[in-house]
């Protein structure tokens, strides 16, 4: 029989991060490509609107693209959603715990992972990265660092709207094993009791991406990970290679769903590798989701992933594991940025 252990941790495999959630009036373009001159901004979800908005004030004055992106992380992380930030919803034991990582036009790279109390771990990771010869902390050493450095040690305290869902989740205690998937027939099927009701946009992991006006290349990724994970559980966001990849030569590219199946494709890195064997960033994004569709192809029509990336001619690709995937592309063209929906391997 199948002991509570490896029941929890199986089905933490599968559990659901929060979706991505548009008014049913909202129309987007549905298309995986877009040409683009460069400097150009990619962001995760429809939020990443905003996060788009907050790396344009750097990009549109011919600005450095990792200033850019580290300004979008944060701004997400200054955001009360379910999926950054100190606002997010917690693991399953209470806490609030963060990934985030970003990289840079010349490969230093820093991330942080189960960090707690700080309300900008990007800039934690970009600390890292640009103080010391590491690229990675973890847990408690991450926070030591972070206060050692100037951050505030913000004491641990739910939102509002995490502890309604918290609460919430207490009843069952259940993870569910639907992600993100807002469109799709099986909808109507999956209880996930910590979406929002409202309407309201909503998002999951922060993934930016941008290229800047000397054709520089930079991302950054940023998330509370799973909602209700297993206290410890650390996803794709802040490992490099999985959640977030850029190489100056070729392109950028980050990701949002289930960070597990993320990692065991070491995801961005293929969509780069994909891209420097000559393949669009479209194309390569496909390439992405159908490893990880080819894995396991039933448990794939039951989780999401998305991929984003960015070419260094400035064009934008996007595909996911499910319809529903949304990314904004803020640049020259749109400088209020704009929505796509990516195609999917499943509709
Ligand atoms: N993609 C975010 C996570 O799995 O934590």
């Amino acid at each position: 029989m199948i002991d509570r252990r490896r029941f929890l941790f199986l089905s933490a495999l599968t559990v659901p991060l929060l979706s991505s959630r548009r008014s049913a009036a909202q129309k987007t373009d549905r298309v995986s490509t877009v040409k683009s001159k460069f400097p150009v901004v990619v962001s995760t979800w429809d939020s990443g609107i905003r996060a788009n908005a907050a790396a344009w004030n750097v990009l549109g004055k011919k600005g450095r693209a990792l200033d850019a992106v580290e300004q979008a992380a944060r701004s997400a992380e200054d955001e009360i959603s379910c999926c950054v930030g100190l606002g997010a919803y917690p693991d399953r034991d209470g806490f609030v715990t963060l990934d985030a990582s970003i990289m840079d036009e010349f490969a230093n790279c820093g991330s942080v992972a189960f960090v707690r109390h700080i309300k900008n771990p990007i800039s934690v990771a970009r600390k890292l990265m640009e103080t010391t010869p590491h690229v990675f902390l973890a847990g408690d050493g991450a926070e030591q660092f972070a206060i050692q450095n100037g951050f505030e040690r913000i004491p641990e305290k739910l939102s509002p709207e995490a502890q309604k869902a918290y609460k919430e989740w207490l009843k069952k205690s259940q993870y569910k094993s639907v992600i993100n998937i807002e469109n799709s027939k099986k909808r109507s099927e999956v209880i996930t009791p910590y979406r929002f009701d409202d309407g309201s946009p909503n998002h999951d992991t922060m993934g930016t991406i941008a290229l800047d006006a000397k054709g520089n290349l930079s991302g950054a990724c940023t998330t509370s990970g799973m909602a209700f994970k297993i206290h410890g559980r650390v996803g794709d966001s802040p490992i490099i290679g999985s959640g977030l990849f850029v190489d100056n030569e070729i392109g950028a590219a980050t990701s949002s769903g289930v960070g597990e199946e993320v990692i065991r494709i070491c995801g961005t890195h293929t969509v780069i590798e994909s891209m420097r064997h000559g393949m669009t960033p479209e194309n390569a994004c496909r390439e992405a989701v159908e490893r990880i569709v080819k894995r396991d192809p039933e448990k794939a029509k039951t989780l999401q992933v998305g991929f984003i990336a960015i070419g260094k001619n400035g064009k934008v690709g996007a595909y996911s594991v499910q319809k529903g995937f949304t990314y904004a592309v803020t640049n020259d063209e749109f400088p209020e940025g704009k929505v796509y929906e990516a195609e999917s391997r499943f509709e």
